[in-house]
This record gives structure tokens, sequence and C-alpha cells, in this order.
């Protein structure tokens, strides 16, 4: 029989297969994935895929229409049922008849439903842990008297060839009813961690069930983001998010496991608040999408340590002092109604691996969606909280830590800090002549020196500096003069403008007068060097580990990273050089991360990998931290250089320190000498 080229589009995969074989068998042996919840019998239509037909140079290729068979029996019959587009065939009943080119569509949506826009909407190629699997079973018989949940899994190995399952026990009783209701047709829904691990039947509904769903959620210290998607389409139905009830126990990580150490019901009334929170915002997405929670069977969370801990019901106090223990690092496997989580009955959840005892699930989702470890250049990825987890590597080694950066990013510990809301500064410039500012706040388009702006401004209220504004204010006083690269404001300027004035013992800035006056004072430039050189210096350590003195790419996650201008970020010395358009904002990567790790198990064993490999690095212990940290409270730092940075801003001089004046003397000396005392050669 004559073999026939078919290439699979988008992955590429190719291969010979002989004349009449199903398309949807050919890509079952090349491991492309495509869905099939009835088992090739025509009806659910989750295996369309559309043909390319034409010459494919790059490819070797000529896809023609005489390459698939002609539309068959089970095509024309779900086409007059449902909708099959003209351009789709169904790949487990068109065959192929001579050199194909097969294009998956992703958008494989059988019931319309709504996507929203909220969740990263990148393709995640699927092969989630649930499947769906419709079967016929057989009817009882006296004379081959076996059980309705034997003849069951009988059908299920006959026809998905999944053997021996385990079958959760919610089940037993229900199976007899739902066979009878769905007159012997019946969609078992089965988990499969791996390929090789035991299959459970975790859920069965009568006649064919078309629809699974699937939640990712990740949580946050200050919010909790859940997303609803399908789980055989890949699509994301619903998106919700509310501020962390935790809060209330303690607004950072650190008050929150003091919480539990002085409290005896500490521990239990956080998980319970956190647990109460998710099942409120699957009410929500599930309202929003019409879609019922019983039809939700897989589930993954993600979060920092004490997060992960707090979810699990594990007391968090370990992860309050060295050697910073985690109970349990590796992934975690249960069943969502172990932790309260109202799914269907016998719905299951995956948590991701946590880094280190600082450097949570959460920043393992993040590597998971942003692949440092998939690519050759060395990629830097900074998730900025009150601690930032920190991942730096290649494809070939990646090490990571975590620094303790304080909340003065997110708009806490300074004079006029705010959370980003309505009404906060997020942009600035200052004019290095008049050093006047002009700024534009949250809500209001405009500049402030531009038309509209008082009136918008006046409905809003101009509240404060949020976190990216604090970073934009800082660097534009440095680039204009205001403060010198050790962070002192200059009270000369006083003489110049009145934007500088004497603050008791030191001075600040003016940015705006009236209520509330917003000023950046010497206390605000100290908060922000601290923190910036808290984060340098744990992002330097893993270049040292890493032998690298420049990095290829940064990628800023997270609610803050979003809105960052990365030229400010490198101007202060927050991030370390690296060409500015490589510096780029990653937003909700733990989210992404999540949802590809629901959507598809292979990714689950990729990150699981990833995270065993990656080098742990604790800060507290790295004695060269003391003198990353010190370097980096000088804006942008005090010995490194930022070539690429000044390539797109004009730095102001540096000044030399005493020590570093003794040291240019000592190596031109130095070299003096060695030139006197070299020898010829
Ligand atoms: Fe169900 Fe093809 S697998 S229609």
């Amino acid at each position: 029989m004559t073999d026939h080229l078919v290439l699979f589009m988008p992955s590429g995969k190719r291969g010979n297969f002989a004349t009449g074989t199903p398309i949807l068998e050919a890509a079952r042996q090349l491991g492309v994935y495509v869905e099939s919840v009835c088992g090739g019998r025509g009806i659910c239509g989750r295996c369309q895929v559309e043909t390319q037909f034409g010459h494919f140079a790059k490819h070797g290729i000529t896809s023609e229409q005489s390459s698939i068979s002609e539309l068959g029996a089970k095509e024309i019959r779900y086409a007059e049922k449902r909708d099959l587009k003209e351009d789709r065939r169904l790949s487990c009943s068109a065959l192929i008849m001579g050199d194909l080119v097969v294009d998956i569509p992703q958008d494989t949506v059988i019931n319309a439903q709504v996507v929203r826009k909220d969740a990263d909407q990148r393709v995640i190629e699927r092969n989630s842990a649930v499947r769906m699997c419709y079967i016929e079973v057989e009817e009882p018989d006296m004379h081959s008297p076996s059980g309705d949940m034997d003849r069951l899994i009988d059908g299920l190995e006959k026809d998905w060839q999944i053997s021996n399952p385990r079958i959760d026990s919610h089940l037993v009783s229900e199976v007899q009813s739902v066979l009878r209701a769905g007159n012997w047709s019946v969609t078992v829904a089965v988990h499969q961690e791996t390929e090789k691990s035991q299959a459970e039947i975790i859920a069965i509904y009568p006649e064919l069930k078309n629809e699974a769903y699937g939640i990712a959620c990740d949580i946050g210290s200050t919010t909790i983001a859940l997303h609803l998607t399908s789980l055989l389409s890949g699509s994301n139905i619903a998106s919700a998010g509310t501020s962390n009830p935790q809060i209330r126990f303690g607004e950072d990580l650190m008050s929150r496991v003091s919480y539990v150490m002085m409290n005896p019901d500490g521990r239990e009334a956080m998980t319970k608040a956190v647990r109460k929170s998710i099942n409120e915002l699957i009410d929500q997405v599930c309202e929003d999408s019409g879609i019922d929670r019983h039809n939700i069977l897989d589930s993954v969370f993600v979060g920092n340590p004490v997060m992960h801990h707090l979810f699990l019901g594990i007391d968090p106090t370990e992860l309050g002092g060295a050697p910073f223990a985690l109970a349990v690092s590796g992934a975690v496997h249960l069943k969502a109604k172990e932790i309260d989580i109202e799914l269907n009955e016998g719905a299951r959840t995956y948590i991701l691996p946590c880094i280190a005892g600082h450097v949570g699930a959460d920043a393992a989702a993040a590597t998971l969606c942003e692949g440092p470890h998939r690519q050759d250049e060395m990629m830097l990825l900074i998730d900025v909280g009150t601690n930032a987890e920190i991942v730096l590597g290649n494809s070939s080694h990646a090490v990571a830590a975590s620094s303790p950066t304080g909340p003065a990013f997110e708009g806490a510990e300074t004079s006029c800090g705010q959370r980003a809301a309505p009404g906060a500064i997020e942009r600035i410039r200052i004019d290095p002549e008049t050093l006047e500012p002009r700024y534009r706040i949250i809500g209001v388009e405009q500049w402030s020196n531009e038309d509209g702006f008082e009136e918008k401004a006046k409905e809003i209220g101009i509240t404060g500096i949020c976190g990216s504004g604090i970073i934009e204010v800082i660097a534009e006083m440095y680039l204009a003069g205001i403060i010198s690269e050790d962070g002192v404001l200059n009270g000369k300027l006083a003489e110049k403008s009145d934007r500088i004035f004497e603050d008791g013992r030191t001075f600040s800035y003016l940015v705006k007068e009236g209520e509330p006056r917003i000023i950046v004072t010497q206390n605000d430039v100290r908060a922000i060097q601290l923190a910036k050189a808290a984060l340098y210096a744990g992002v330097k350590l893993l270049m040292d580990k890493q032998k690298v003195t420049s990095v290829d790419k940064i990628g800023l996650a997270g609610a803050f990273g979003s809105f960052i201008d990365p030229k400010y970020a490198m101007v202060l010395g927050l991030v370390p050089d690296c060409i500015v358009e490589n510096v780029k904002a990653v937003g909700n990567a733990a989210g992404t991360g999540a949802r590809m790790a629901l959507l598809n198990r292979d990714y689950r064993r990729e990150i699981e990998k990833t995270v065993r490999d990656i080098e742990k690095i604790e800060t507290a212990l790295e004695p060269s931290f003391q003198e990353h940290f010190v370097n980096a409270m000088a804006f942008p730092n005090k010995v490194d250089p930022f070539p690429k940075l000044e390539k797109t801003v004009i730095l102001p001089p540096r000044e030399m320190n005493s020590v570093q004046r003794k040291q240019s003397d000592q190596t031109q000396q130095s070299r003096r000498r060695g030139g006197r005392n070299r020898r010829p050669r």
C-alpha cells in the first residue's frame, strides 16, 4: 500500500501513512493532540480539522483535494445535525488518500461559549489530565450476570484501551441510575496524571457529555485570580478576581505567619478564609458563564510558599525563619473536595511544586509560562511583590532566589505612596531645566499640563503615587540632578526652584500643592533605594552563579511588573543592564502557567523536572549579598556599568567615592609599574 506524507500544523509534526488511514489515527501516532469525546463515532464533533491545499515549498509537500476522502456518512450526519463549516472535516471519519497538510484549529468551541479576554489568550496545546470518553455499555443479560460497573469498565477497555481503572468511591452508588438514564450510553470522565499511571473514573454522565471544565487559580497575597477554562477546547470561559481575605489577618506574608504563631486558631481561620473566597469566585465564574459547577472536573492552584501552605492547611511557621523549610515542595495531587473546594464530587486538584522556601509555586508557574529553561538566551524573570521571586537561566541551567524587597514598590513605606487605584500618579516627567513636573494619574488620559486634565482630575482626585509612579519620580529626580547617585537630595537646588525645600534636616521635592500635598522626601528615596538594592543584590547573586555580567532578556511579572516602565527600572538600577526593548512586562505569567498545567499534563511533568533541576540560592547565606546590596544602593549602581541602557538614556556623570578613587589610583599606578616591569618578549 502507498504511503503518503502528512504534515500537521501548527506543530509541524509529519509522518508517512498508508492510504485509508483516518486523520485522527495519524495524529495519534505522531503525538498530535486532537480531542475526541465520542471515540470516533462521529457525534461529538471535537475532532475537527482543516485541510490546506496547494504547494508548500517550505515543507516540500503538495496537498490536493484528492488527498482526502469524500465526506463520509458520519460527517454528513453530523453536518445535518450540527454546523460543520465548509473547510472543516471530522478527523475520525476523513481518510488520508494522498500527501496532505492538516491544520488543527484551536477554536473548536462546540457550545459557542463567550470567550472572555481577561486571561492571557495564548493558544495552549492540550493534553489534559481529564478525558471525556463516550461509551455504549452492554445491557444486562441473565446469561452473563456481570455488574453494571464491570460492563462499563469493559466498554472503556474496548473503546478507549483504558484498563483497570480505579473508581471514585462516590460513583459506586450512582452507576446504576446513570446507565439507565443514558439508556446504556454514558460519558465517563477519566483522570490519568501520566500516560502510564493508573486511570481513575471520576465522573459518569448519561449519554454524550460534550463539555468539561477546569479552573486555574493564582492565590496571591493581595489578590486571588481565577479562570474557568474548557478542557475540551482550551478556551478561557470566564475570569474573576477578589482581594485575598487573609489581608485582615496581616498585610504582608510575614505578618500572616506571625498571626499563626500568636493565635492558636490562626492557621485554620486563614485556611478557611482563602478556601471560602475561592468557592465564591467559582460561584461567580459559573454564574457569569451559565456553567454548572458539577461540570468542573479539574483544578490547578499556584501561590507563594506561605499562600500555598495556608491553602493546603499547613502551618507556615517554619517559613518564617531559617532554614525556611517547606512542609511539601513537590507537586501536590488531591481531590478538590479534600480541601473543601466545591466542584464536581470527583474533581481533582493539582498544585504546582514550590521552588524553595521563599520561591513558590507561583514562580514555578511563571517559569513554565515564560520558559527560560526552553531557550538559549539568558533570561531573568522577576515577580516583584513584598518579596521578589527571581529566576535566572537558560536551557542549560537555571538558578532561583528571593529577595526581601519590602512593600515600598507597592506604594507602602513612602510618604505619598498608595496602591495602584484611580487618582494615583502613575507616570511623571521632570524638566531638567526648570525642575517642573508633569504627570498622569490612573483614570485620566491626559498629562497634567494638557487641556482637560484639570476637570477630569477634579472628579477623581489626585490621591498619591503608586508603585510605578514612585519608580518614575525617583528616576526622573536622578536624571534631572535633583538627587545624587547616592540618593541624596541636592539642597542647593532650593535656590533655583521652589520645588526643592528644606524639610527638617533634609530636603524634599514638591510634586503637587493642595490637598493632599504630594511630596517626595529623603526618606522616600531611601525606602526605594533599600528595596531596589535588595532586589538587585539578589539578581546579582544569581548572575554570579551563572557567571554572567548582563542578561539577554528580562521578564517582569505580576501587577507591578505590568505597569513599570522598563527604562526607569534600569535607570534606578532595579534590574541589570539589558537592551531596553528586551525588558518586557509578562503580565500574569503565574496565572497563564497555571492554565498551561490545567490544559496539558505534559506541562506538569515539565515544570516538576525544571523545579528539581533549578539551583536554589539562599540570599541570606551568601557572603557577597551584603557587598552587592551596598553597591546597589547607588543609582543605577556604584560599580556595575549600564552600557546598553546608556545607548537610550543619558545618565548623569558618575561620581567616584573615596574607595573607588583610591582603587582607581592604585590601578593606574600598577598599570604604569606593569608597563615598566613587563619583560620584553
Ligand atoms: Fe467524535 Fe470524531 S471523535 S466526532
